[in-house]
């Protein structure tokens, strides 16, 4: 089979752990896609900065939309974040030019992915996007594929790692918040507006798509009650320990007679529960579901490998696919047919 043309937009933690993988993993990637994989495009904004991985063989593009209406990729990635500009541009570019799209970009997908899975869906392409929700935790495809005929009561978990981190190395270590802050954006888990991870609207973006695989209904991030752990102190930490307690933000949904119910803020959970042992910057999601029971997912929610595992999974399930075959719905169900939003009184 012809290679897999891949263009990359965005090469910073994410973009370019993700050019370092389909690299370094070339061999093992052709074995298990019975193709090759090969990233013949990227963009970024500085054309002369070093990524840490060779991309002389690929076409260089100052513009992430020309590169998705290249006609030399296949696929875009698009890993440059933000719900408009050239995230929004370039992906729609790309589905409308009938290239097939994976991205990591839950603020794009929060807002406008109801209106991206339609074009998707209607042009036979796959809008894949794994990594936009818990980093590597293949909690998407759970949901989407794994989990069908399951009725949903609930869904909750830790979705942001930043947070968590924090949270755990000011309960651990003593720290202070700004300082854990600062170490989360050194290693590339924060978002590039950090306020989106503290203030809790990364979760809020994350668990909207959670809630739409879930209970079928159009995407609703700003319906979501909000609060972030800005205002958390030590003090705040420690009381929180002598009543036997850990403080985690939580993103929780569930199904109530009067609707859906959104929200996400810092909650003290007992210190012997399993989410209560959730630290740094692993991710935990978990679902209640009448046939299957309670699942727990767990792993690493952020940083550059994390990310890439789920992105690159995500180009393999392309590469894997043949033409003429009928994908599935991007939100696990018609985006035309998903329910409008019902907030629980
Ligand atoms: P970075 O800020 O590290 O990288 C963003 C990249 O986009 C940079 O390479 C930047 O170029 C490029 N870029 C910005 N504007 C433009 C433009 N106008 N044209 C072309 N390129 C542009 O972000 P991350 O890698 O951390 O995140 C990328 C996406 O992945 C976001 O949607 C984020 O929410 C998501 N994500 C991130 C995770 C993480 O752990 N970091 C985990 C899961 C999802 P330049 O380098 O030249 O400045
Ligand atoms: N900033 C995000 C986090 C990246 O800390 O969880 C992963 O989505």
């Amino acid at each position: 089979a012809e290679a897999l043309r891949v263009g990359i937009a965005g090469l910073g933690t994410v973009g370019a752990s993700v050019a370092r993988v389909l690299t370094e993993k070339a061999a093992e990637l052709t074995r298990q896609c019975g193709r090759e994989i090969v990233v013949t495009a990227v963009s970024a904004r500085d054309s002369t900065r070093d990524r840490g991985v060779d991309l002389s063989a690929a076409q260089w593009f100052a513009d992430p939309v020309e590169l998705a209406r290249s006609a030399d990729i296949d696929v875009l990635v698009e890993l440059i974040g933000g719900e408009e500009g050239p995230a929004r541009a370039s992906v729609t570019a790309a589905l409308e030019a009938g290239r097939h799209v994976v991205t990591a970009n839950k603020a794009l997908l929060a807002r406008h992915g109801v209106a991206l899975a339609e074009i998707a869906e209607e042009k036979g392409i796959l809008l894949n996007y794994e990594a936009a929700v818990a980093g590597g935790i293949p909690v998407i495809k759970t949901m989407r594929e794994a989990m069908a005929g399951n009725t949903v009561s609930r869904v909750f978990g830790i979705l942001n790692g930043t947070c968590n981190y924090i949270l755990t190395r000011m309960e651990a270590e003593g720290l202070s918040f700004e300082d854990c802050l600062k170490d989360a954006q050194r290693l590339g888990y924060a978002e590039a507006d950090p306020t989106f991870d503290i203030e809790g609207n990364d979760t809020a973006h994350k668990l909207s798509i959670l809630t739409s695989l879930a209970f079928g209904n159009r995407i609703a991030a700003d319906d979501i009650y909000l609060e972030g752990i800005s205002n958390i102190t030590q003090a705040d930490i420690r009381a929180a320990s002598e009543l036997g307690y850990r403080i985690k933000l939580l993103g929780v949904a569930l199904r109530t007679e009067s609707g859906i119910e959104q929200r996400v803020h810092p909650t003290m959970v007992p210190t012997a529960s399993v989410i209560a042992q959730v630290h740094g910057v692993t991710n935990a999601v978990a679902i209640e579901t009448d046939i299957l029971g309670e699942l727990l997912l767990s792993g690493p929610g952020a940083g550059g490998n994390a990310t890439a595992s789920a992105v690159v999974g995500d180009i393999a399930d392309i590469a894997k696919s043949r033409p003429g075959f009928q994908h599935g719905p991007v939100f696990g169900r018609p985006a035309k047919e998903l329910q409008p939003y019902r907030k629980a009184r």
